[in-house]
């Protein structure tokens, strides 16, 4: 058998992680008395201050949102977006008053238990995704719909009072930006439908805006060094400027922010960007109260990364070049070893919008980025794509994720949708394998095609 060959896992490759800056960032924190005190005490509900403001100043840089600066009273660190897509729900939702949580399909499957662990079982919903993004007009009518049926409750029942200042009727899930799995990004004009219905409806939506700042020009002729790939703003940078902002304190967008993709899994550190208001709220959760900011010692280490520039220069200098050489290499091998067997890239229209973020690298060239692609497998192949998984680990120790794993937890209507739909496609990633063996993958994938094509 040959090597394992895993395009399925969307962890990033060890040998990029910045270990020397991390241990940088700790002899910092633990030489300095001072500091050692601040990061080894209980944090500060919403996080150590000087990383909360790094946290905002790097965001500032990195996005120039049209709201301008974004101050250290937006930001509330947390200990990454999985954990805290939790703490989110347990301060901002009720089941019951709160009716369904709306996830963009293909889903990022791994949300789906975090929704259910919060009490959700049932009320999961898939949302179509199309080229721009995401079918509004399809969750505009599946919202009213819900909010035709009688007897919702006029108001939450267990979570009232002073500790819960906001319970939103709905939930919108959605990773705008590099979509896992799709590789989609949303148009903006898809993001500004989408903050006028979630204002009209009393929604929340959550965005996992973690593959952002990994991003670089989708045509290999634009070189790197003058151009980063053009990104729409942000849904809540959208929120905070559209039709003059929010007509409430709390909005109607989150950010959720991970050092996971840029720094490393394990350090377990990560930032939810929203109004001052909601940021308050959601940093007095009974646990932080209780034990202060879920990650502490690990983000003065981040604080020290961001604010002697280390950070910013590993992503620029080692992650975007990396990320970008195996993005491009990945697709040379989809465009000679799959396309010919009549494979398709599906990640959407390509984002050319002049008001893009372009990170001062100007001018605006589409860009390209995160982890993942996803490929419409041939129309004429006799199996399904769950099927060829199983093949393709059975013969070739090859992994890639298949179409109906990413279907919305306990919506028969998602489930349905899959078959002839999204259910079609492959998601692969570039993170985990060095370039030789992305394209010994996609090799392997395309001898197999061809000898079940027989
Ligand atoms: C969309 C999305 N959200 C969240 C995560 C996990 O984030 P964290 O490690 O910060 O919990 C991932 C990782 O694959 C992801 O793709």
């Amino acid at each position: 058998m040959p090597e394992f060959i895993n395009l399925q896992l969307g962890w990033p490759t060890p040998s990029l992680f910045p270990s020397e800056q991390v241990l940088d960032g700790a002899s910092r924190i633990l030489q300095s008395p001072k500091k050692t005190a601040s990061a080894l005490i209980y944090g500060p509900d919403a996080g150590y201050v000087p990383l909360r403001e790094n946290i905002a100043a790097w965001l500032t840089e990195s996005y120039k949102p049209s709201g301008g600066t974004i101050n250290a009273d937006r930001i509330c660190v947390s200990n990454g977006a999985s954990a805290n897509l939790g703490n989110i729900l347990s301060k901002f939702t009720e089941p019951g008053y709160t009716r369904r949580i709306w996830m963009i399909e293909p889903s990022y499957f791994l949300a789906c238990p975090i929704f259910t662990d919060s009490g959700f079982a049932g009320c999961l919903r898939g949302v179509p995704e199309d080229e721009e993004g995401l079918d509004i007009e399809f969750l505009r009518a599946a919202i009213e719909s819900v909010e035709a049926e009688p007897d919702h409750p006029t108001g939450p029942k267990f979570k009232t009072g002073s500790r819960y200042k906001k319970i939103y009727k709905h939930i919108i899930y959605a990773v705008p930006t590099f979509s896992n799995p799709s590789g989609k990004t949303m148009s903006l004009r898809r993001r500004e439908d989408l903050v006028r219905l979630a204002r009209e409806f009393d929604c929340l939506i959550i965005t996992d805006d973690v593959y952002d700042v990994l991003r670089w020009p989708k045509d290999p002729k634009n070189p790197l060094s003058s151009h980063l790939g053009a990104i729409p703003p942000r849904i809540v940078d959208v929120d905070r400027t559209l039709d003059g902002g929010p007509s409430q304190p709390w909005g109607n967008a989150v950010s959720n922010g991970s050092f996971s993709k840029i720094i490393a899994p394990g350090i377990r550190t990560g930032w939810t960007e929203a109004t001052p208001a909601f940021v308050l709220s959601l940093s007095e959760l009974g646990a932080t109260r209780s034990g202060g900011c879920p990650t502490q010692i690990a983000g003065t280490f981040v604080a020290e990364m961001i604010g002697t520039g280390r950070l910013q220069s590993h992503i620029s200098d080692v992650l975007i070049p990396t990320y970008s050489a195996r993005y491009h290499t990945m697709f040379r091998a989809i465009d000679e070893y799959l396309v010919p067997l009549g494979f398709k890239v599906s990640t959407g229209k390509p984002y050319e919008e002049t008001t893009a973020v372009v990170n001062g690298h100007g001018p605006a060239v589409p860009g390209a980025g995160g982890y993942f692609t996803y490929l419409t497998v041939p129309a004429d192949l006799p199996v399904d794509t769950g099927k060829l998984a199983a093949l393709a680990m059975e013969k070739y120790n090859l992994k890639f994720a298949f179409g109906a794993m990413m279907a919305v937890e306990g919506d028969e209507g998602s489930l349905q949708r899959s078959v002839g739909g999204y259910g079609n496609g492959i998601r692969l990633c570039w993170a985990w394998h060095p370039e030789d063996e992305i394209i010994e993958g996609i090799q392997r994938l395309a001898s197999l095609v061809k000898e079940i094509k027989q």
